[in-house]
């Protein structure tokens, strides 16, 4: 089959052919048709984060294909299913975390067992024409969902639909989102399709229409916009930094809760002693892949049209470029690679 390889750190990907991966037990080989690109994919690529311990290195976990053969054992997917693939597959089933959470397939089990099975990090990655997954992390897509606009829900989506999820958003709150990219253009649809007053906070000032256009009834560029604008119960933040999110704190109103669903591979969240959190009776949580069942709910509203990725198209001889563009922050608003 043909990957796109990382050669190394720091080195442009390859599209190479390489041995197609043969389901084991438990597992479905899937035909991939559609790949999102994730700023995780750059981190791993760009030596911020250590180079996958798999030969060769294949990373990427927002694929979307069909089912072209089942490994034993396997009943609740068939051959011609079309399907999601995730980032989480398995946890070991036998460290300490696993013993305390049975059956547990989020993101915590990723972070949190001692031997998980992740795609693209400890298991072939899934910029690929094939990839071999288990089959209890693999979701049914609707059928009215492309797989060009289901790849990016599996990883954006997810995260930024467990991120509203988790906020616990009451009827009248407002929603703010911070960094508007792959994972924000989402959060910004989600919550204005959840029928929440939305504003977006972004850095960028050429992204102001389009916040709009996905919803957004305000945009600010940072904290202080979002203070002058009357502040925001629910704050999901998706950017890069912790040090926007800090910024944005200035505008949790009373009771509010903010979200962290991004990573900051450079610093963490400072709090300055002017953020009377305690007096306040807000909250800071965290949140990312929290259970297929909210996969499902997000796969759920964008096939029902509410909510559409926004996606640039790349074929899988253009891949290197894909990852280039959203190395640079280019992309509006997620790259997609199709096999
Ligand atoms: N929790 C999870 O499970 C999970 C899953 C996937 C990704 N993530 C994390 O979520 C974050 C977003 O991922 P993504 O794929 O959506 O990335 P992305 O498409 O590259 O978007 C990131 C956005 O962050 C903002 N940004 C860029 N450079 C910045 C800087 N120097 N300082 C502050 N903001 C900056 C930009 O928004 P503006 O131009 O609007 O400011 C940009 O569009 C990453 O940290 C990623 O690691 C977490
Ligand atoms: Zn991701
Ligand atoms: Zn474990």
């Amino acid at each position: 089959m043909k990957a796109a390889v990382v050669p190394g750190p720091g080195v442009r990907w390859e599209l190479r052919d390489v041995p197609d991966p043969e389901p084991g037990p438990g597992q479905v080989l899937v035909k991939v048709h559609a790949c999102g690109v994730c700023h995780n994919d750059v981190w791993l690529t760009n030596g911020v984060y250590n180079l996958p311990g798999i030969d060769p290195v294949i990373v990427g976990h927002e694929a979307a294909g069909e089912v072209v053969a089942v490994g034993a054992g396997v009943t609740a997917r068939q051959v011609g299913d079309r399907v999601g693939t995730t980032w989480i597959q398995a946890g070991c089933g036998r460290c300490d975390f696993c013993r305390k959470n049975p059956g547990l397939l989020t993101g915590r089990t990723g972070m949190n067992c001692t031997k998980p099975v992740m795609t693209g990090m400890t298991a072939q990655g899934a910029h690929a024409e094939l990839i071999a997954v288990t089959a209890q992390s693999t979701v049914l897509l609707p059928d009215a969902l492309s797989y060009e606009h289901a790849a990016p829900v599996l990883c954006a989506g997810y995260t930024s639909w467990s991120a509203l999820r988790a906020a616990e958003p009451q009827p009248l709150d407002r929603v703010a989102v911070v960094g508007i990219g792959g994972l924000g253009h989402l959060a910004v649809q989600f919550a204005k399709a959840c029928g929440f007053e939305t504003v977006a906070v972004t850095r960028s000032p050429d992204k102001t229409a389009a916040a709009r256009e996905l919803g957004a009834d305000l945009v600010v560029s940072d904290g202080a916009g979002l203070v002058a604008a009357g502040g925001a119960d629910v704050i999901l933040v998706t950017g890069l930094s912790q040090e926007t999110a800090a910024d944005a704190l200035a505008g949790l109103r009373p009771g509010g809760r903010m979200v962290l669903a991004n990573i900051d591979v450079s610093g963490g969240l400072k709090i300055g002693p002017e953020r009377l959190l305690w007096a306040n009776g807000q909250r800071i949580l965290g949140a990312g892949h929290d259970g297929l069942h909210l996969l499902t709910e997000a796969l759920n509203l964008v096939a029902s049209g509410r909510v559409t990725p926004r996606t640039e198209l790349f074929p899988m001889q253009r891949v290197a470029e894909a990852l280039d563009r959203a190395a640079k922050g280019d992309v509006r608003f997620r790259a997609v690679v199709q096999y």
